[in-house]
């Protein structure tokens, strides 16, 4: 049996770290083997759960244990004959060694090879539930993507690249200065690229593994999180809740009134975005949620109406289909009949009504220069059609 794998993003300081420690506690209580794991390299999951953690799986409470991947560990674990190679390639180009080393570590890898560590703990057996507590979503969201690159190397750079360097070795070590890879560099890079395409089968696993995104009532907040739900969608991630945390409770009192107001507002714009992906809110606790105490308080408000390990929401809602001179866009509007499609695009910014109901999605950037051209809606899904169209000028319409 696979185990159940819950992955939390979301932006900086939102409260990911606080939700992932209590759903794995929940879901230990709840009596599942569970292992929550930080891949962010700024751990603070030891002081979440006010036990002291390392780079292997410690016992934290009865059935829980925690995780900080220990990113530099990794890295040297896939990394290091890749990057001595780039790095005596940089340096002899003039570049310094601690700028060399730097340079050798594209952004985001380190939390890359920590997610990593996610296949052994899935083909070990020892697990029911697996939490991840990743790095703030646009890293996140980068390392998701990335397999799909991997996969495109291995399938078509490689096979060809090898060849041609068999070839071209003598040649180039005599002529150019360049020192060329080694085979052992090659061997280095393919395996890094299968364990990725691996990760990413775990992980689009959707009976099994699902992402929730972890927000406050903030505009801004908020707004990233619709972009990372499109890009989630678009890859093949499945969402299958958002929570909101740090909601003003109605007894907040004059002063925050206001606040409490313009969050309502809010909280209805998350509802009418992720529709129909349930939407689990916490309140602004008087304190913060640090230790067991705060964090059972945390899972009980959050949890009151689901059980923790669930998949709460098993579809996508999104799907996005890029053609040669367009793309179409497939939009879950389960609860909708049939009515009239309004539909208006805003820079990358797709407002769409059908039957009283608006939907802001936002678009990838991919889709900028394309216009919407038609819409049908049929059996709770609205497709929506852009065409080429360059210029911006056609207008959108129904
Ligand atoms: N509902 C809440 N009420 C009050 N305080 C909270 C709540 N949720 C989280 N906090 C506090 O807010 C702070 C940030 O939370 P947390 O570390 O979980 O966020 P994060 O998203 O993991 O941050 P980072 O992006 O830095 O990793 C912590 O001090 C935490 O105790
Ligand atoms: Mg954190």
């Amino acid at each position: 049996m696979r185990p159940r794998t819950i992955v939390y993003t979301g932006k900086g300081g939102v409260g990911k770290t606080s939700v992932a420690a209590c759903t794995a506690r929940a879901c230990a209580a709840s009596g599942l083997r569970t292992l929550v794991i930080s891949t962010d390299p700024a751990h603070s999951l030891s002081e979440s759960l006010e036990v002291e953690l390392c780079g292997e799986p410690t016992a934290a409470d009865e059935r829980l244990w925690g995780q900080e991947v220990n990113a530099q560990e990794e890295m040297e674990r896939h990394w290091s004959g890749v990057q001595e190679w780039l790095g005596d390639l940089f340096i002899e180009r003039g570049v310094d060694r601690i700028s060399a080393e730097e340079l050798t570590v594209p952004p985001g890898m380190d939390e890359l090879f920590s997610l990593l560590r996610l296949q052994a703990h899935h083909d070990s057996g020892e697990w029911d539930a697996i939490v991840v507590d990743c790095a703030p979503t646009g890293e996140t969201l980068r390392l998701l993507s990335f397999p799909d690159v991997a996969r495109w190397w291995i399938e078509k750079v490689f096979p060809l690249e090898r060849q041609i360097l068999a070839a071209a070795r003598p040649l180039a070590r005599s002529l150019l200065d360049i020192p060329l890879p080694s085979q052992a560099v090659f061997a280095d890079i393919q395996r890094l690229s299968r364990n990725l395409i691996a990760m990413n089968e775990i992980l689009r696993d959707r009976e099994h593994s699902t992402i929730r995104l972890v927000m406050n009532p903030d505009k801004m907040v908020i707004g990233e999180a619709m972009r990372t739900f499109t890009y989630l969608n678009l890859y093949g991630y499945l969402t299958d809740a958002v929570v909101v945390n740090r909601v003003f409770p109605s007894d907040v009192g004059d002063y925050f009134a206001g606040w409490r107001r313009v969050q309502e507002e809010h909280l209805e714009l998350v509802r009418s975005a992720f529709s129909p992906v349930p939407v689990l809110c916490a309140p602004y606790f008087d304190q913060e949620v640090v230790g067991p105490e705060m964090l059972d308080r945390l899972a009980s408000v959050l949890f009151a109406e689901h059980e923790p390990s669930a998949v709460l929401h098993g579809d996508l809602t999104q799907e996005l289909v890029v053609l040669e001179h367009g793309a179409v866009l497939r939009l879950a509007l389960p609860f909708a009949r049939k009515g009239d499609i309004s539909l208006k695009k805003i820079g990358l910014e797709l407002i769409v009504g059908v039957d009283g109901q608006r939907r802001t999605i936002m678009l990838p950037p991919a889709l900028a220069a394309l216009q919407p051209a038609a819409a049908t809606f049929e059996d709770g899904t609205l497709e929506v059609r852009f065409n080429g169209a360059r210029d911006g000028a056609r207008a959108a319409g129904a």
